[in-house]
């Protein structure tokens, strides 16, 4: 599965060694305060595991499951929330989070939605965030790693659902994603 990586960008002992650090700055801010974190499935799926287990606070958890790309890898601009029920967040301390920030325009669309339950505050943490411009307003409280404008996979991340449990985090070899023309 690595073999189909142009080059890795982040392997697994820098990933651990930064999520440390946002675990414990995510620590601090919410001290005193009672955290609820919604993981947007699937791609949080690994980070959220990983971080949260290095968050020794009394922390709830929820998870929401959106979609907003349809096997390509380019945003089509709409996010489908796949569950009935959203996570109640009405007077709670909410951080969200999410593998990538790239167009921008899940997030925006989740925080959005979110925000009209009232909550007390809404933070945006992502393990990768792609330094271009966005397609909706919104920007990240807390990033693992920031990257250029390519497409990556692995720790969570994946390729028409491919790749999410390799340990690193890499670019994908251009080969390996297929052309709208194929089938
Ligand atoms: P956005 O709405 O364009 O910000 O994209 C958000 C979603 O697109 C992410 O949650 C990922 O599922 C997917 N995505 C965006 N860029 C990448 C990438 O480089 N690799 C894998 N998935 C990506
Ligand atoms: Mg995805």
């Amino acid at each position: 599965m690595q073999e189909d990586l142009e080059r890795v960008l982040f392997d697994e002992p820098t990933i651990l060694r930064r999520l440390d650090e946002l675990a414990a700055e995510i620590t601090g801010e919410y001290q005193n305060r009672e955290l609820t974190v919604i993981a947007v499935l699937n791609g949080s799926l690994i980070f959220a595991a990983d971080l949260l287990r290095r968050i020794p606070l009394s922390l709830k958890l929820d998870c929401l499951s959106v979609a907003s790309y349809h096997g390509g890898t380019t945003t089509t601009g709409e996010v489908i929330f796949k569950q009935v029920a959203l996570p109640d967040v009405a007077g709670r301390h909410i951080l969200i989070l999410d593998d990538i920030l790239d167009s921008g325009v899940t997030l925006a669309a989740i925080r959005d939605k979110l925000t009209t339950e009232r909550p007390l505050s809404v933070k945006i943490c992502v393990l990768v965030r792609k330094l271009k411009a966005r397609l909706r307003p919104v920007e990240a409280d807390y990033v693992g790693f920031n990257i250029g404008d390519e497409f990556v996979v692995g720790y969570g991340l994946d390729y028409m659902e491919r790749y999410r449990n390799l340990p690193c985090i890499g670019v994908l070899r251009k080969e390996k994603i297929a052309s709208p023309n194929d089938h």
